[in-house]
């Protein structure tokens, strides 16, 4: 498909999210979108998918001017969109998944499930996606629930696709099989417009960059750019890909984990015995493939999920079992891996989600009442620090771009006086200027003699923040190592190596 934008333009309020955006997609062609976070990207997509309708411009399909009204129109006309919060349900095979709203029929209301696993099959087969018809969805790892929306999107004859943020969920291993997926289907002559703030990833797969910047398109990059050059055309300024640490000088041991066993949501061994120490003026990464239970032992570190046995304490003191209440008053703070489920009220505003673990408690409140000023001030001071883009601190948070909402966690969670520091991926779906401060946010937490626990599944990450890295697989800490330690070795021991076999 050829697809052309021309001068679209998409207001929200006074606000102008796409302001006269144009460009082009050719057939066959990995088109990338890059810009910062509230930079209008998902929303020009949103446009594009008719799930929002542009109040200037003009879209051209093949060289005719479509109206794309809703999204049915959009699926009719030959786009496709991969959302990042899956639309499947889960309890559904990836054939029903595939076949929902769009029943191919025999007669009028029968169903044709064989036709559709037969199409699922040539699909998968053509562009090896690997997915089994008959498989549970809930059952499968998220790689393969993406392929299934892919599945779905193909099935309907989709020759454009769009994948926003694909990647932000994805397993390294998940993301290369996701970057050939991505070419095969462009061998075949499918358009794709690829929305990543990892620039890896745009170098490695984008034929075409178009860099949107506050609603404009600022310019286009070829993928031969360094990542330094795409990172300022993104953001409008250097920006340091790298982060400075003042020299490691650990104190005491703050938070003592021993024996931890956890169980995940079906009942199962998710943490199999997790001993650990955090301690004063220390970052400790926890690197491994998602899925290992990192999930479930921050959980359990929080007061969001019972601990079996085994005990918690943090400044010799023993935290086991609390609730998420009694966790927030011993000065736990907490990035959830969740945003939307677990770190904001997305109808509130930006401002009470920006006080939302200390809403009763002064300065925020005074004998019970609110102090409105103090909360508003509050958010101000935020919202500039974190540059969380949002036209008013009064908006709920669920009108934020993706990247935005997570800003008002890290802001939120980052402000408070904390004893400890739990962060789980704290900087999935941001864009590298708003890494860059995040990263140097955490770092001056460390250097202020704070304890710091930092789950990510970017090696890049657990190699710049942490002093040092331990590696769980299988609910197990498979080793502990310096980030001097080799790429290749930590990778073993996320393979379920031992620090011995990885000969680190
Ligand atoms: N429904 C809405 N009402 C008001 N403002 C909105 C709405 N949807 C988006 N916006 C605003 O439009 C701007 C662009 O948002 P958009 O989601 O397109 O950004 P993005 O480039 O996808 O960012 P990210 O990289 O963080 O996902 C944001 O500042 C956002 O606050
Ligand atoms: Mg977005």
């Amino acid at each position: 498909m050829e697809l052309e934008l021309r001068g679209i333009t998409k207001r929200f309020g006074a606000f102008t999210a796409n302001d006269q955006i144009s460009l082009k997609v050719e057939p066959g062609q990995i088109h990338s979108l890059l810009g910062e976070n509230g930079a209008g990207k998902s929303t020009l997509m949103n446009v594009l998918f008719g799930l929002l309708r542009p109040d200037e411009g003009e879209i051209l399909i093949d060289g005719v001017v479509t109206s794309i009204t809703d999204s049915g129109e959009a699926v009719r006309r030959g786009i496709g969109m991969v959302h990042q919060h899956f639309m499947l349900v889960p309890v559904f095979s990836v054939t029903e998944n595939v076949v929902l709203g769009f029943e191919p029929t025999k007669s009028l209301n029968r169903v044709d499930y064989r036709q559709a696993t037969e199409d699922i099959h040539r699909l998968s087969r053509q562009f090896n996606l690997d997915v089994d018809p008959d498989a549970i969805v809930e059952n499968l790892p998220v790689g393969l629930q993406q392929r299934v929306e892919i599945l779905k999107a193909l099935s309907h004859d989709a020759e454009l696709l769009i994948l926003d943020e694909p990647t932000a969920v994805l397993t390294p291993q998940e993301i290369d099989s996701l970057m050939e997926i991505m070419r095969s289907l462009a061998a075949a002559g499918k358009s794709i417009l690829f929305i990543t703030h990892k620039l890896k990833e745009v170098k490695a797969v984008a034929d075409v960059i178009t860099v949107i910047r506050q609603g404009r398109v600022v310019g286009t990059a070829e993928p031969s750019a360094s990542e330094s050059e795409l990172a300022s055309l993104m953001v409008g300024r250097d920006v340091r890909l790298t982060v400075e640490k003042t020299p490691y000088d650990p104190g005491d041991e703050v938070l003592e984990v021993r024996d931890l066993v956890v169980l995940d949501d079906r009942g199962l061994v998710a943490v199999n015995g997790v001993s650990l120490d955090v301690r004063a003026g220390e970052v400790l990464a926890l690197a491994g493939v998602q899925g290992n239970g990192q999930t479930e032992f921050v959980e359990a570190l929080v007061g969001m999920r019972p601990v079996q046995s085994g005990t918690i304490t943090l400044h010799g003191r023993d935290i086991t079992n609390l609730t998420p209440r009694q966790a927030l008053d011993v000065g736990l703070g907490h990035i959830p891996e969740d945003r939307q489920r677990d770190g904001l009220v997305l109808t509130m505003s930006v401002a009470d989600n920006l006080v939302l673990n200390t809403p009763r408690r002064a300065p925020f409140a005074r004998h019970g009442t609110r102090n409105l000023s103090a909360v508003n001030e509050n958010a101000q001071r935020l919202v500039r620090d974190f540059d969380i883009r949002t036209t008013s601190i009064q908006e709920p948070a669920s009108s934020l771009s993706g990247g935005n909402q997570q800003k008002v966690i890290v802001a939120r969670e980052l402000s408070r006086s904390l004893e400890f520091l739990v962060a789980s991926q704290p900087t999935r779906g941001l864009d590298v200027g708003s890494i860059e401060y995040v990263h140097r946010q955490i770092i001056e937490h460390r250097n202020r003699g704070n304890g710091s626990l930092i789950v990510s599944s970017e090696l890049d990450e657990v190699l710049a923040l942490g002093d040092r890295i331990a590696v769980m697989y299988e609910g197990r800490i498979s080793g502990v190592v310096d980030p001097t330690a080799s790429r290749e070795s930590i990778g073993l021991l996320m393979a379920g190596h031992t620090t011995e076999t990885a000969s680190v």
